[in-house]
């Protein structure tokens, strides 16, 4: 027989711990030392303590010399156990390979054994240390052997050893070794200190159509137990590779401390890894791997620490020239689309596919990868890629990368290798006419094209900025020197949006605002308003507030004296310079809560719904490792309150319960709402009043106005408002935001926003209103939610849609 040697051992290391086991026999014995005999026996009471102090002082003495033979002595022997396959290519699987106790399988593994002594003896490392193998299974192809080899290695020698196992995996692998040639190989698996735990292994062969189910140990009862090892080793008939599905997968976020790996292979070998995962995946995103072959193994490693609910997943076979798994082909007309094999979800390991793409005689390809996630296994685009006609592609790229062939032919081929796969990428390729690449767009000069209302707009839609370069601005567009054109109201905003400084210099200060001996700019009305709005307060100098203005008289900023009855914010400018109409947007949302973190800051924002219950987010009353969010007493409600610095002056309220939505998921933000009960009820006053609940049948016109206030972020990554914030927005169709939020938009969101950019909630909003006017009454139609970045192109604003809720309010609140 000879046997091709398809891997070279991998390693698991295994360190016993004796040293553990006596030490716990010594503690035992220690304290029962007899003190009974020694109170019963008290004329030899001195010789019986003499007695047991030498007795623990040679048990101390014997324990000691235990711990330095075991810990520190040179040839202290520790147990290594490395894992391998090797493939025989003159033999032909046969059924009873599959049974470890036939006695084909016994002869095979007895060849194999002979064969790994013999390999093993060409090292005087490995010779001297060599315990023993055993082969655990063998699989087709042809036959594949698995085996463990075990070696008793002096601890000062653990490296040499290594290092000749991957010695030995370099001879064999490649040609040179003729006939006993290793066409794999893979270096040690080290599992740091989780291998000292108990190891557990199933197997099943799923057969047929019929599902197989795998679950962690305790699901769904109980969560999996901490330090275990476990393992699934799955097989399928010959001609299917396996499919592998998680149902739930909940476990640790970090994978340092418990994983599940998936392995194109029946032993954990390295170079099969497909991929490891920790962490939570939805069902709504879900996480499915293929096999290259009828074989693939599952392990889970915990520690002792966050034991999570685990998994539980299907195996299923699917054969191996099934669509689902087979790829590549010819694709020919104007248009196309194809995808990596199982898209979705993550593609095979091992696999190439090949597409011939041929448009129409003249014109060229343009191809776009809507999604593009391809492992790069490590180096530059060595492991898995995608190559267009001789170029590769590889990693994560951004949406909708763009391609082009200058011809009417081309080849697209997509290569995974035998480790790390990801979900792939799914592409469409059109035809273009090569001296009209953008009919009716602007050319970008990395070739995309883009609506020709994009360009000047202040938005990098090429990517590439060439959309904004040499701009002729639009009057309400600050011209930055640079070429770019960029929205008016960033201008003299402390931020640099042009990139060359433009818009951030001969910032005198626009009409309507007052400019701050320290040259910054406040609002005209914050000009001798009481409270300091310029850093040098200079905009409360010189006010000559007149205190001899009677009771019944008015106190103007400019020290004017009015005595007209009620000339607060009755829309006329008595005073002359507008003190008298100046905050009088107080009021305006007397519904708007704001949610501190007790002697913190503002946090989230809310709505009164009743004299005792508001309206917020889930996402906001989640603990997190500092603050716990979720507890009542963590938070003080401020109620009435417009500027943030006016807190001590407004009403205030701790909390008595809060309910946040059961269904609340944290990681797609779906039924992100929550209820907070006030520890006494508030008195409804000219700033504190409760917004209308929507009912349970309301729906929002597309392209409605909506209102969104709160003390958030007043521009993306910046910091909170001081003085209360309002916006207008539109509604935005589901299903079009949906799209433009890449499937993230569930039926219990709603999405409002500006399309073109600009006008957003953001940071610190959250948990605060979305009103909507109806018959003179604002209802709460949402909560603000979730987005990406803030006023973003094309990036609305999530909502909480409430009418979805309103029956579980009236069930909580009884409102
Ligand atoms: N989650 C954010 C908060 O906690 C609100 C984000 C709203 N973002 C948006 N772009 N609309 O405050």
């Amino acid at each position: 027989m000879d046997v091709d040697i398809d891997a070279g051992p991998g390693a698991m290391r295994f360190i016993p711990d004796p040293v553990n086991k006596d030490w716990d026999q010594a503690v035992t014995f220690l304290p029962a030392s007899d003190n009974k005999k020694l109170e019963k026996n008290s004329p030899g009471r001195i010789g019986a303590i003499v007695a047991v102090v030498i007795l623990a002082a040679i048990l101390a003495l014997i324990i000691g010399i235990v711990v330095w033979h075991f810990h520190f002595r040179k040839d202290l022997k520790i147990q290594k156990i490395y894992t391998g396959s090797l493939s025989i290519s003159n033999e032909a699987f046969v059924d009873a390979y599959e049974n470890p106790d036939s006695p084909e399988f016994k002869k095979l593994a007895n060849q194999v054994l002979t064969q790994l002594k013999s390999m093993y003896s060409d090292s005087p490392q490995l010779s001297r240390y060599y315990i023993g193998s055993q082969v655990q299974a063998f699989s087709e192809g042809s036959v594949i052997a698995y085996y463990e080899s075990e070696f008793a290695v002096p601890v000062d020698q653990e490296a040499a050893v290594d290092q000749a196992v991957s010695n030995l995996n370099d001879i064999y692998s490649g040609s040179k070794a003729g006939k006993r040639q290793i066409e794999t190989n893979q270096g040690p698996l080290v599992l740091g200190n989780f291998v000292s735990s108990a190891s557990t292994r199933f197997s099943q062969h799923t057969k047929g159509f019929v599902e197989d189910i795998i679950k962690s140990p305790g699901f769904p009862d109980i969560p999996y137990p901490p330090n275990s090892f476990v393992q699934w080793q799955l097989r399928g008939d010959p001609d299917y590779v396996l499919k592998l599905t998680f149902d739930t997968f909940n476990l640790e976020q970090n994978c340092t401390n418990d994983f599940v790996r998936v392995y194109d292979s029946l032993v954990a070998v390295n170079k099969y890894i497909m991929a490891e995962k920790c962490g939570y995946y939805s069902p709504s995103d879900p996480l499915a791997f293929i096999s290259s072959r009828n074989v693939m193994l599952v392990t889970l490693v915990t520690n002792e620490v966050g034991n999570f609910p685990g998994f539980k997943a299907r195996v299923s076979q699917i054969k191996k020239d099934d669509p689902s798994v087979k790829c590549g082909g010819t694709l020919t007309g104007s248009t196309g689309i194809f995808t990596s094999p199982n898209f979705p979800n993550y593609y095979p390991p091992n696999t190439t596919c090949q597409w011939n793409i041929e448009v129409p005689v003249g014109k060229f390809i343009k191809l776009k990868f809507p999604k593009f996630m391809v492992s790069t296994g490590g180096s530059i685009c060595m492991g898995d890629y995608v190559d267009i006609v001789g170029k590769r592609l590889c990693g994560q790229q951004s949406a909708n990368m763009l391609s082009t062939v200058n011809s009417n032919k081309g080849t697209v081929v997509f290569v995974s290798d035998a480790s790390n796969v990801d979900r792939g990428f799914s592409a469409t390729f059109e035809a273009y006419e090569p001296t009209d690449p953008c009919p009716d767009q602007f050319q970008c000069s990395n070739k995309r094209c883009v609506n020709r209302s994009m360009r000047c707009d202040g938005w990098n839609d090429c990517r590439d900025s060439s959309d904004e370069v040499n701009c002729q601005c639009d009057p309400y567009m600050i011209q930055c020197k640079n070429g770019f054109c960029k929205p008016m109201f960033w201008r003299c905003d402390g931020v640099d949006d042009c990139g060359d400084g433009t818009d951030e210099v001969n910032c005198g200060c626009k009409t309507g605002q007052f400019q701050c001996k320290n040259d910054q700019c406040v609002s005209e009305k914050q000009k001798c308003d009481g409270t300091p709005d310029c850093k040098d307060g200079s905009d409360e100098e010189g006010c000559g507030r007149d205190l001899s203005c009677t009771v019944s008289t008015f106190a103007c900023a400019n020290g004017k004296c009015i005595s007209k009855p009620n000339p607060i914010c009755d829309g006329q400018n008595d005073c002359g310079d507008n003190s008298d109409e100046s905050n009088c947007d107080v009021g305006e949302f007397p519904w708007q809560v704001s949610l501190h973190i007790k002697n913190v800051a503002h946090v989230c924002g809310a709505s009164v719904i009743s004299e005792r219950w508001l309206v917020t987010a889930a996402h906001c009353v989640q603990d997190d490792a500092k603050y716990r969010y979720s507890q009542p007493g963590t938070w003080d409600a401020y109620l009435g309150l417009h500027k943030q610095r006016d807190k001590q002056i407004v009403t205030k309220r701790a909390l008595k319960q809060i309910i946040p939505h059961p269904s609340y998921n944290p990681y797609t933000y779906d039924f992100d709402i929550a209820l907070m009960e006030l520890e006494s009820p508030i008195t409804y006053s000219e700033t504190i009043r409760p917004v209308c609940l929507p009912t349970a049948t309301d729906t929002y016109p597309t392209g409605g106005t909506v209102t969104i206030t709160g003390w958030g972020a007043t521009r993306e990554g910046g910091s909170g408002a001081q003085v209360l914030q309002k916006a207008q927005v539109r509604i935005i169709n589901s299903t079009v935001c949906d799209q433009l939020m890449n499937g993230q938009i569930s039926s219990r969101m709603m999405c409002a926003g500006v399309l073109s950019g600009g006008v957003d909630a953001c940071q610190g909003d959250s948990g605060g209103p979305l009103t909507y006017l109806s018959s003179e009454r604002m209802f709460l139609a949402g909560v603000v939610s979730w987005g990406d970045g803030c006023a973003r192109r094309n990036k609305p604003g999530i909502y909480t849609f409430v009418p979805k809720f309103r029956g579980w309010i009236k069930e909580k609140t009884g409102v």
